[in-house]
């Protein structure tokens, strides 16, 4: 379980997260929603402390810290390990082969061996239909398949969480269902993940629980069958917008 506990985030001249709670269960997959700007990559990159809040905790498994304290780089390493992130834009590393990208993370942080991390890649390279690129550089494949990469390369690290944000968005739509298939694979599975989407059918058919974010605060936070079956009249403008 990640646990946020009344967590503000506060840029210079906007108030990016205000008072925000909210549970992620384990082996769930939860989809954040919301308008643009309402602060859903801000609470996905505080749970992976790419960004810190200046007050709130945060607890995930049987870790803990409160955001005000002064964190240790350790500590910040540790929680960090305990999630793995894949963005918008695959950043992967453009020196190093695919099978590179992906065994750099469990062979130098996770101290796994060559061999070990390797074997693991090439099946994480199946799963997702691209075992034949392994030897080839990222600059020599597809905007959707580098995702596909980068989508091993956050498996491998085999963290209890993987969080998404807008894994597709840069994607042309035949791409975008490819990867959403991926995901929705992973989420059959009982993977432990967090998705920022503004994709409502990949949210219908992938979502156990909605997080809907609006203006840094939480609107809306329960079963996808309450978001969907259920909706609030805010709920249901935001649904209408989105089919437009
Ligand atoms: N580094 C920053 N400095 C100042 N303001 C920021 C910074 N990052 C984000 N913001 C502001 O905080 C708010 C929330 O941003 P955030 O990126 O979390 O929104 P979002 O919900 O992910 O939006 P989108 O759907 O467009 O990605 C926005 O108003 C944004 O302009
Ligand atoms: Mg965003």
């Amino acid at each position: 379980m990640i646990t946020l506990s009344h967590v503000d985030k506060q840029y210079r001249d906007h108030h990016a997260l205000n008072d925000v709670s909210v549970q992620f269960p384990e082996h769930e997959t939860t989809v954040i929603l919301g308008p643009s700007g309402a602060g859903k990559s801000t609470l996905l990159r505080a749970i992976n402390l790419l960004e810190r809040p200046q007050a709130g905790e945060l607890t995930i498994g049987d870790l803990h810290l409160n955001f005000a304290d002064n964190l240790t780089s350790k500590q910040i390493l540790k929680m960090r390990r305990q999630t793995a992130m894949v963005f918008q834009s695959w950043n992967l590393f453009p020196n190093l082969t695919i099978l590179e990208n992906i065994t750099e993370g469990p062979i130098y942080v996770l101290k796994q061996s060559k061999e070990a991390a390797e074997t693991r890649a090439h099946e994480l390279l199946k799963q997702v239909g691209l075992d034949d690129v392994a030897n080839r550089y990222p600059n020599q494949l597809s905007g959707g398949q580098q995702q596909r990469i980068s989508i091993c390369r956050a498996l491998a690290l085999d963290t209890d969480f993987i969080l998404f944000d807008e894994p597709t968005s840069a994607l042309d739509p035949e791409l975008e269902a490819q990867i959403l298939r991926i995901l929705q694979d992973l989420a059959e599975r009982g993977h432990s993940m967090i998705v920022v989407t503004h994709n409502m059918e990949f949210a219908r058919k992938a979502a156990d629980r909605i997080v809907f974010v609006e203006d840094g605060q939480i609107e809306f936070a329960g079963t996808s069958k309450e978001f969907f079956e259920e909706p609030t009249q805010r709920i249901k403008d935001f649904l209408a917008a989105m089919k437009l």
